[in-house]
């Protein structure tokens, strides 16, 4: 099946159709900036404008960096306000006149993963975390998905993702020691929690994983993610099909 992939992401909006029967992108993916924090309403004519690029009229799969249950957003805290709380589906398919499954980022990303990807074949206890401008985390079991927040998990006095988002090592200039020993301290508190057998690191930042792997000393095996960029497109595609 066919599904348009979107990921709403703190600096912008990226968009493309996935054949969700092998992961792949069936057309180059389409980015749309978003400087300014756009409230729902101006986020639904955004995501029209991306349907538009690829002359859509299908079902669409949404991925969204916050806590999303049922058909609602619980939280944002890096995006506009006015998303807590709102019944995104029916604002989204209000505005697009078909069919949307709305999931949170991180997840949808540990879907395609998990699928596709990095944990692909992997049937234990995985954790997928994602390093960008918050800290997005998904965890499976034997294959089953339990979205969570741990970039939120209190880590001197403020959200973990204060500290560790790839975001803040370029806000606060740290070398790569710094911030992998940063993120070393998180991931010896997950490990501790949850004792995953797998982790998979995702975001943008992945792709230099080999500057800042050395510094995190787990027992689990660490992985960088193997989707790029498009994990979250695809997803959030495949959710739209499970769903
Ligand atoms: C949000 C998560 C999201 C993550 C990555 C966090 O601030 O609370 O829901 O997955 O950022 O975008």
């Amino acid at each position: 099946m066919n599904i348009l992939g979107i990921d709403i992401g703190g600096s912008a909006l990226k968009g493309a159709p996935v054949d969700t029967k092998t992961g792949c992108l069936l057309a180059e993916r389409y980015r749309l900036e978003t400087p300014e924090r756009l409230t729902p309403a101006q986020m639904a004519r955004a995501i029209k404008n991306i349907a538009k690029q690829f002359d859509w009229t299908g079902p669409i799969g949404v991925g969204f960096p916050g806590v999303v249950m049922g058909s609602r957003i619980y939280t944002s805290s890096n995006l506009h306000r006015d998303f807590i709380g709102c019944d995104a589906v029916k604002l989204f398919s209000g505005t697009l006149g078909g069919p949307v499954a709305l999931i949170n980022d991180a997840a949808a990303a540990g879907l395609a993963e998990m699928r596709f990807g990095a944990g692909l074949g992997f049937d234990g206890k995985a954790l997928l975390l994602t390093l960008g401008t918050g800290v997005g985390s998904a965890l499976f079991y034997r294959g089953t998905l339990i979205p969570c927040e741990l970039g939120h998990l209190p880590l001197k006095g403020d959200s973990a993702e204060k500290r560790v988002a790839s975001s803040v090592k370029e806000k606060e200039d740290l070398s790569w020691e710094e911030w992998g020993k940063r993120l070393n301290k998180y991931i010896g508190i997950l490990e501790a929690i949850l004792w995953p057998e797998l982790i998979i690191i995702g975001g943008g930042v992945s792709a230099k994983h080999k500057k800042f792997f050395p510094y995190i000393k787990c027992r689990a095996k660490l992985v960088p993610a193997e989707f790029f960029n498009e994990a979250g497109i695809v997803g959030a595609a495949l959710h739209a099909v499970d769903s």
